[in-house]
């Protein structure tokens, strides 16, 4: 149960944009503290969540997703920087072991000294994609490319179906407030989106680009979210999840803990940071969502 706990906090709280502990492979390794995400030291459980920062991650429930309602939340902009990981093609990704075993060759070729907050980020990130045991209903991949992301997609959704990647746009300026907390009005009626299916894509810190997609089978429902920052007026188009049933959580949750809930009383939902992409498939062509066309 402790694991599961943890595993759920993983996935639902997977929320902060890790640029940082990783710098491009071949770049030197020095500390950048504009990309300096809070490092979880807590390294006593089997499945703790040193990426996570669960303070920024807002829970609510569908009824708070209304035109004027106001959630504190933080949204992180996208912006990359040198130091950003790259996205490597499929052919270089699958040269480089993504191997637990192999991570003192992999810290040796990386450049990141035993210990340091950076192998610490490439263990754990090994840890999380190929140790770590999905939970109930749940599968999922560590992509090292975009097209063994594309190829998990497409095994969840079956081989007929076209699907498009949704992800969360903020508007902000570099440092005007991407960083802190605020209480972001709904400016529209939330829109939903029709996902009969749904996988999400969330970044592990790593050298290169890693995607942590997963699909679970219990019923989620996706919403476009328009929102905007009272302190910097920050314009935020957000997805937002709905998990319609959490009856399988840990009563641990945070999220309960927010909300006073109990697992499997009320649906709960979050938004996607910007840097995660929401897989659904592809029903309404009107859509101007980026597209991608199976054969
Ligand atoms: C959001 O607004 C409420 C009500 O005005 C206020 O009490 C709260 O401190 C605000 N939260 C933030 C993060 O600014």
């Amino acid at each position: 149960m402790e694991c599961n706990s943890m595993r759920i906090l993983f996935i639902f709280l997977l929320s902060v944009t890790p640029l940082i502990s990783c710098a491009a492979i071949g770049e030197e390794v020095a500390s950048n503290e504009n990309d300096h995400v809070p490092v979880n030291h807590h390294h006593d459980h089997g499945h703790s969540t040193p990426h996570i920062d669960h303070s920024v991650q807002a829970f609510f429930t569908p009824e708070d997703l209304k035109e004027g309602n106001v959630i504190p939340t933080m949204f992180r902009g996208r912006y990359p920087s040198s130091s950003s990981p790259r996205l490597l093609p499929r052919e270089e990704a699958d040269s480089i072991p993504f191997l637990h075993s192999k991570l003192p060759y992999l810290l040796h070729l990386f450049g990141f000294a035993q210990a340091s907050a950076r192998a610490n980020a490439v263990e754990e990130t090994l840890r999380q994609c190929l140790i770590d045991k999905p939970i109930q209903g749940e599968t999922k991949t560590c992509a090292t490319s975009l097209e063994s992301m594309l190829d998990f997609v497409q095994q969840i959704f079956g081989s007929s179906t076209k699907f498009k990647a949704l992800s969360t746009k903020t508007f902000a300026k570099s440092g005007t407030g991407s960083n802190i907390i605020q209480n972001y009005t709904i400016t529209k009626e939330p829109r939903q989106v029709p996902s009969p299916k749904m996988v999400a894509c969330h970044t592990l810190p790593y050298p290169y680009v890693v995607y942590y997609c997963h699909h679970q089978e219990s019923e989620s429902k996706v919403f476009k979210v328009s929102l905007r920052g009272e302190v910097n007026n920050n314009i935020v188009e957000a997805i937002s999840v709905c998990h319609l049933d959490t009856s399988q959580w840990s009563p641990n949750h945070p999220s309960f803990q927010v909300l006073g809930l109990k697992p499997g009383s009320s649906p709960i939902c979050h938004f996607f940071p910007a840097d995660n992409l929401v897989w659904v498939p592809l029903f309404d062509t009107q859509d101007l969502g980026y597209k991608v066309l199976s054969t």
